[in-house]
Formats: C-alpha cells, sequence, structure tokens
C-alpha cells in the first residue's frame, strides 16, 4: 500500500516512533507533516535508545528518504543539534530533506510560549514550552518566517524585523507586569524558568544577532532543502510506500481534541494532506497506535485517570516519564469511548497497541465503554460538549489479567489468553483490527496479529 499514515490514537506517546521504525522497513519515504520538537519519539534497536524530536523515526535506516514536511515548525537549533547527534552515533543522514515551506520556531516564540503559561498560572495547559503554539499563530497571521527566507539575509533580516516589534512589546508588558506582581506578592527573584521573560531586553531578542544565528543555520541546513512534497509525488506514482510519521495525537487535535488543552496543530490523518502536500486519495491506510493502557501530559480532561496504585504500576512499569520535558505522564485505563472517537475520525484501517506488557501482574483489567454524566445520562460517544466530558465518570469493563512476563512472546499464540481476550474485546469494540502489539519497547518485542 503506498501511503501509510501512523497516527496517535489517544493523548500523544503511545508508541508511534517504533511502529514507525516498524513498518518504515517496507517504505521507501518517512515523512513528518505536522507538530514540531515538542513530539519525542523514541526507537530501541538492539538495546540502543534513540529519541527523535523533529527527524522523521525512518532515519536508522541508510536507504529511506526522511523528510521534514511543510506542515512541520522547525526549531532550526534543535534539528542541527539532532544531526550532529546522530552523526556521532555513526548515523548517516544524507537522506533528510527539508520543506522549504516549513515555518521557523524563533527564540521569541520559545519565550512568549514560556510568557504564555507563566501568564495563565493554574491555568496553564501544560504545554512543552517549545514555542509550538506562538509558531503556528504567526503562521497564521502571515508574520512566519519560513525555511526558504533561511537563505536570503537581506529577506531575513526584513521578516524578523517585522515579525519582533509586536513580540517585543508583549514581552517587555509582561516583563513589567510579572516584576509588579511578584513585588505586590512579596515574593523574591524569578524561578530560573521564569527568569527569560522578566529579563527584558533578552539578549536574544537582538535582530541582529538573531539574524546572524539564523543565517548561519541556513548555510548548514541548505543541502537538506527541497521540494518535499514532489518528491512524495514521485515517490507515490511510481506505487512506491510512504508512511506520514503523525507527531502529538488526536486528542491532542487543535480542532477535534480536548481543546484547548490541545496541541497547536492537526495530528489527525487528514492534516497529512496539508502537512505533506498531497491529496486525500493518496493515503491508503491509517494506523492508529494506542498504548493498552491510556496516558496523557500537561493539563486536560481525563477521564480514566487513576490516582492509585494501579496508576502507580503504569507509571514505574511504563516508565511514564515525558520523552520531551521529562515530566512524569498521567495514567489510567483504555478508555474505548475515545478511542471508538480517534478511529472513526482518523477513519484508521488498523490499530497497533503497544505497552501491553506494562499491564502484566494486574489481576484486573478495565476498559472503559461509556461515560456517565453528571446528571447520570449514559453517553456511548465522545461528548463534544467539552464541560460534559469534564464532568464524565467511565463505565468499565472489567477483564482477568495475566501474570506472566509477555516480553518474550513474539507471535499471537505466544501471549497468554486473556491478552489476547484484551485485544480482541478492543478490537471488537471500536471496530477496527489489531495488526501489531507491542510486548517491550524493543524493535523485536512486537507480536503481528492477523
Ligand atoms: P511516541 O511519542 O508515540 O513515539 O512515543 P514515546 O517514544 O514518547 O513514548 C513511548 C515509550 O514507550 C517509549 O519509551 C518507547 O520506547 C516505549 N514503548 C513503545 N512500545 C512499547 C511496548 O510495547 N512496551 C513497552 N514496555 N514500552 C514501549
Ligand atoms: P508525541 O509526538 C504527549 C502536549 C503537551 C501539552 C499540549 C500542548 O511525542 O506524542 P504544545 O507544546 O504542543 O503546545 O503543548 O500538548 N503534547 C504532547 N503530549 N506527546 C507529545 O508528542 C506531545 N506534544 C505536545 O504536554 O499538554
Ligand atoms: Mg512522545
Amino acid at each position: 500500500m503506498p501511503g501509510i499514515a501512523i497516527i496517535g490514537a489517544q493523548w500523544g506517546d503511545e508508541g508511534k516512533g517504533k511502529v514507525t521504525d516498524l513498518l518504515a522497513e517496507h517504505a521507501e519515504m518517512i515523512v513528518r507533516f505536522q507538530g514540531g520538537n515538542n513530539a519525542g519519539h523514541t526507537i530501541v534497536r538492539d538495546g540502543e535508545e534513540f529519541k527523535f524530536h523533529l527527524i522523521p523515526s525512518g532515519i536508522l535506516y541508510a536507504d529511506k528518504t526522511c523528510m521534514i514536511g511543510n506542515g512541520v515548525v522547525l526549531d532550526p537549533r534543535i534539528l542541527l543539534g539532532e544531526i550532529d547527534g546522530l552523526r556521532r552515533r555513526g548515523v548517516d543522514v544524507g537522506n533528510l530533506k527539508i520543506s522549504a515551506n516549513a515555518h521557523l520556531i524563533m527564540p521569541y516564540h520559545v519565550l512568549l510560549d514560556t510568557a504564555g503559561e507563566v501568564k495563565l498560572g493554574k491555568l496553564s495547559l501544560g504545554t512543552t514550552r517549545r514555542g509550538i503554539g506562538p509558531c503556528y499563530a504567526d503562521k497564521a497571521l502571515r508574520l512566519g518566517i519560513r525555511v526558504q527566507d533561511l537563505l536570503d539575509e537581506k529577506i531575513l533580516r526584513t521578516k524578523i524585523r517585522t515579525a519582533l516589534e509586536p513580540k517585543q512589546q508583549a514581552l517587555r508588558e509582561l516583563s513589567v507586569q510579572r516584576r509588579k506582581l511578584r513585588k505586590e506578592a512579596g515574593e523574591g527573584a524569578a524561578p530560573r524558568s521564569e527568569q527569560a521573560i522578566e529579563d527584558a531586553p533578552d539578549p536574544r531578542l537582538d535582530l541582529h544577532t538573531m539574524t546572524e544565528e539564523y543565517v548561519s543555520y541556513g548555510h548548514r541546513l541548505e543541502p537538506h532543502i527541497a521540494d518535499t512534497a514532489r518528491l512524495c509525488w514521485d515517490a507515490l506514482d511510481a506505487g512506491r510506500t510512504v508512511i506520514f510519521e503523525g507527531a502529538q495525537a488526536t486528542l491532542l487535535d487543535l480542532d477535534h481534541g480536548t481543546y484547548p488543552f490541545v496541541t497547536s496543530s492537526n495530528p489527525i490523518a487528514g492534516a497529512a494532506t496539508v502537512g505533506a502536500g498531497i491529496g486525500p486519495a493518496d493515503i491508503d491506510e491509517v494506523w492508529g497506535v494506542a498504548k493498552a493502557y491510556a496516558t496523557r501530559v500537561g493539563a486536560g480532561p481525563f477521564p480514566t485517570e487513576l490516582g492509585d496504585a494501579v496508576g502507580r504500576h503504569m507509571v514505574e512499569r511504563g516508565h511514564e516519564y515525558g520523552t520531551t520535558t521529562g515530566r512524569e505522564r498521567r495514567c489510567g485505563w483504555i478508555d474505548l469511548v475515545a478511542l471508538r472517537y480517534a478511529v472513526r475520525l482518523n477513519r484508521m484501517s488498523a490499530l497497533a497497541i503497544t505497552k501491553l506488557d506494562v499491564l502484566s501482574g494486574l489481576e484486573t483489567l478495565r476498559l472503559a465503554v461509556r461515560y456517565r454524566s453528571r446528571e447520570g445520562a449514559v453517553l456511548d460517544r465522545f461528548p463534544y460538549h467539552q464541560s460534559i466530558l469534564h464532568g464524565v465518570e467511565p463505565e468499565y469493563e472489567e477483564m482477568p489479567g495475566f501474570e506472566s512476563d509477555i516480553g518474550e512472546c513474539r507471535t499471537e499464540g505466544d501471549l497468554p489468553r486473556q491478552a489476547r481476550d484484551f485485544l480482541a474485546y478492543i478490537a471488537d469494540f471500536v471496530g477496527v483490527p489489531i495488526r501489531l502489539a507491542g510486548v517491550g519497547p524493543g524493535r523485536e518485542q512486537s507480536v503481528m496479529l492477523n
């Protein structure tokens, strides 16, 4: 099948990196189409761990083209760090292509992201503070700076000047406001993480310094800059397999997720068309990736969240700490109401259920099959109204758990009956076959299912 989208079916960190790496074996090209270095995708090969924030998870294959599509927001400093890190580990990045139309994350985007979060205080979203939201906002405002602008110093300087002015003003006002508030509250110095926004004028916001810095990034990235959409068409038209690697996930989608507790891009399958420059008919298969339970980083509704020993089991056994920010992930039971919503929204053709091994040792497994609203109404569908979602209580199907360590299972028949029944229940409930089950972080710790 030529076009395959791999999409997060929950709140992120489902194991998209691992699944992409596995499926990429049969692909020619792997394309990121949205998000930025808020993503953290992990691959474990032969015991060696790789974490990617911007580089597509196909990069470990020397013969595949990896592309950063136009829909991505790209922090060049982070990308170059990733490229250098891979080179040091002997990974060839010569096949990395970057869309000239991708937007650049600038230092002021990162500062504004932090400033926005600090200003929201208790109401903060828990963003990754990587500048994602402010960068996409500038894109929509037509104040964005694109990869192609790195190649012309004059254009770059003019664009930075235009974009910078309102940011400096906003940050200055915020800095004054913050100082005043801190003084009124009798607080001492700002915490380290917030100092940058109080230190106006921040040296990173100097037009000359910023232009020079970004010109130098341009020199280094130039060999990778390409017409990525055209490369995609060429591969698809020749019948070759192209993987569209999603970042973040369905419930973090700007339009269809739990707004405002979402990211600022569209991680759903439909967005691969815009973010890579292809048509809807170019996507032949959509694989959703979900954990056998659920996690979320940052704020926002999470109906099945657990604050008990089972939640601790998931954190500890699943090493549920963010790949990008190191924050402990909130954990809970798998939510089939939300998963069925994600399946339909992306029109998934297959599911990969990862981290099944993490459930081993739990006597009873639970799967949320409906919600009950504050008023007592039974909800079979994911509610479109945010206030309802905030108030729902999930109702669970209970299934017997399994004791044994399943990390060595490689075929469906190796899995304990309870684990197979658990997977069968999920597939039946959401109406999509499960094609892959993860039984450990290693590449080989995967069970392909019919
Ligand atoms: P992504 O953002 O969707 O690519 O996922 P992350 O890499 O942020 O988080 C997934 C984590 O789970 C990583 O540490 C993976 O190595 C790990 N992982 C992936 N699949 C499995 C699995 O089947 N079992 C276990 N135990 N860990 C897994
Ligand atoms: P991958 O691709 C999990 C979350 C943040 C926050 C919200 C908005 O590794 O699955 P942002 O910085 O995007 O403005 O933050 O989205 N978030 C993720 N959570 N995995 C991710 O990526 C995420 N990327 C963003 O925690 O709640
Ligand atoms: Mg991740």
